[in-house]
C-alpha cells in the first residue's frame, strides 16, 4: 500500500474506504486537495485505490472527470494508509465514512477525539444519525457536524451540513467553504431533525407514492413516470418553492390560488405504509420487469443512471455556470 507522503499535511483524511469513502476521495483531490484513505481493513483501501484509478480513468475518456487537474495528477494526490493516527497527522478536515452503526461511529469519534488537533474539522458522512448523538461527550465537540451526500456523490452535488446544538459557527462555515472548493453544493441544515433535509423529502414522496399504488389510483410504472416525465424535469432546475413562485404570478398569488385546493387534497393523504405485504410485492414485480434483481442487472442499471446524471451535471453546468 503506498504510504502518506507529506505533502497530504493540510489536506483531508478519509476514514472508512467503502462506497462514499471512495467518492470523497476523488471529490477531494479533483479540487487539487491531498487526501489520505484509511480503513480498519487495509485490503479496502487497497481495492478502493483500484476502484479510484479505474473510475477515473473511465471518466476522463468520457470527458465527465471533475477539476482542473489530469487524472494522474488526481491520483497521485491520494494516498493509503494503514494507520490512523498517520492519516489524520496534520489534517485539516477528516471525513468519517465508516458503516452507519451509532455505537460503531461513536467508539471511533472517542478514538479520534484523543488523536485530533483544535483546528481540524470531524466531519461525519451519516445519513440519518443525529450528531448530538454521534459527538455527544467529546472534548473537540465543537469542531464536529454531518456533512451527508447523496448517493452517488461524484454526479449529485449536494451535501447537507448539519450541525448540534455546540458546533461552532466556524466549524459550519469552513466545512462549506471546503464543500464550494471541490465543486459540490452545500446546504445548512439550521438545527439537526431526524431525516435531515433530504430523506424527509424524499420519504415524503415515497409515502405518497406507495399509497396511490397500493390504493390502486397508478400503477408502479406510471406512478415512477409521474417524477420522471413530470415534476423530475423541473426539479432538476428548480426546486418546489421555486415552482410555486414559478406557477402563479409570484408566491403570494400562488398561496392565494392554490392553497385551498392543496390543502384539501393534502387532508386526503392516508397513515405511514407499512411499505410490506401484498403492495411491496406488486412494487417489486413491476421493478423486475423492468430491471431484473440479480446484481448484474442492478449494476447495469445504475451505469446507465450514472450516465444520465453525468449527462445531467454538463447540461446544468452549462445553463447555470456556477
Ligand atoms: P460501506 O460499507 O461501503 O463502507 C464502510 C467502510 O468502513 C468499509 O470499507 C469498512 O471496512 C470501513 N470500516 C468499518 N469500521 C471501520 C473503522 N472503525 N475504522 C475505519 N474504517 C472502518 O459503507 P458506505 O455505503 O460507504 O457508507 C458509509 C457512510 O456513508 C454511512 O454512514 C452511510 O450512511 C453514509 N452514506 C451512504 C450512502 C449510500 O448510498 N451508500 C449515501 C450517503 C451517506
Amino acid at each position: 500500500m503506498a504510504s502518506p507522503e507529506s505533502s497530504a499535511a493540510g489536506g483531508v483524511a478519509v476514514i472508512g474506504s467503502g462506497l462514499i469513502g471512495r467518492s470523497w476521495a476523488m471529490l477531494f483531490a479533483a479540487g487539487g486537495i491531498p487526501v489520505r484513505l484509511y480503513d480498519v481493513d487495509p485490503r479496502q483501501v487497497t481495492g478502493a485505490l483500484d476502484n479510484i484509478r479505474k473510475e477515473m480513468t473511465l471518466l476522463a475518456q468520457s470527458g465527465s472527470l471533475k477539476g482542473a487537474l489530469s487524472a494522474e495528477e488526481q491520483l497521485s494526490l491520494i494516498g493509503g494508509c494503514s494507520d490512523i493516527r498517520e492519516a489524520v497527522e496534520g489534517a485539516m478536515h477528516i471525513q468519517e465514512c465508516v458503516p452507519e452503526d451509532l455505537e460503531l461511529k461513536q467508539q471511533l469519534f472517542a478514538q479520534l477525539d484523543g488523536i485530533m488537533d483544535d483546528d481540524v474539522v470531524l466531519s461525519s458522512s451519516s445519513s440519518c444519525l443525529l450528531p448530538s448523538k454521534l459527538f455527544a461527550g467529546l472534548a473537540h465537540r465543537k469542531q464536529c457536524l454531518v456533512a451527508h451526500p447523496v448517493n452517488p456523490p461524484y454526479h449529485v452535488p449536494l451535501v447537507e451540513l448539519v450541525p448540534h446544538p455546540e458546533t461552532a459557527p466556524a466549524t459550519v462555515d469552513r466545512t462549506h467553504a471546503l464543500m464550494r472548493k471541490i465543486g459540490q453544493s452545500p446546504v445548512r441544515i439550521m438545527k439537526e431533525i431526524d431525516g435531515f433535509a433530504l430523506n424527509r423529502l424524499q420519504y415524503a414522496v415515497i409515502s405518497e407514492a406507495w399509497r396511490l399504488v397500493e390504493e390502486g389510483v397508478v400503477s408502479p410504472g406510471d406512478l415512477d413516470l409521474v417524477m420522471s416525465e413530470g415534476l423530475g424535469m423541473r426539479y432538476a432546475f428548480i426546486g418546489p418553492l421555486e415552482t410555486m413562485h414559478l406557477n402563479a404570478e409570484g408566491m403570494l398569488s400562488y398561496c392565494d390560488r392554490y392553497s385551498e385546493g392543496m390543502k384539501r387534497v393534502l387532508k386526503t393523504f392516508g397513515p405511514i405504509p407499512e411499505f410490506s405485504g401484498a403492495t411491496a410485492e406488486k412494487v417489486h414485480q413491476a421493478m423486475c420487469v423492468k430491471v431484473p434483481d440479480d446484481p448484474a442487472h442492478l449494476a447495469a442499471r445504475r451505469e446507465w443512471r450514472d450516465r444520465c446524471l453525468m449527462r445531467l451535471a454538463k447540461l446544468k453546468s452549462q445553463v447555470q455556470p456556477q
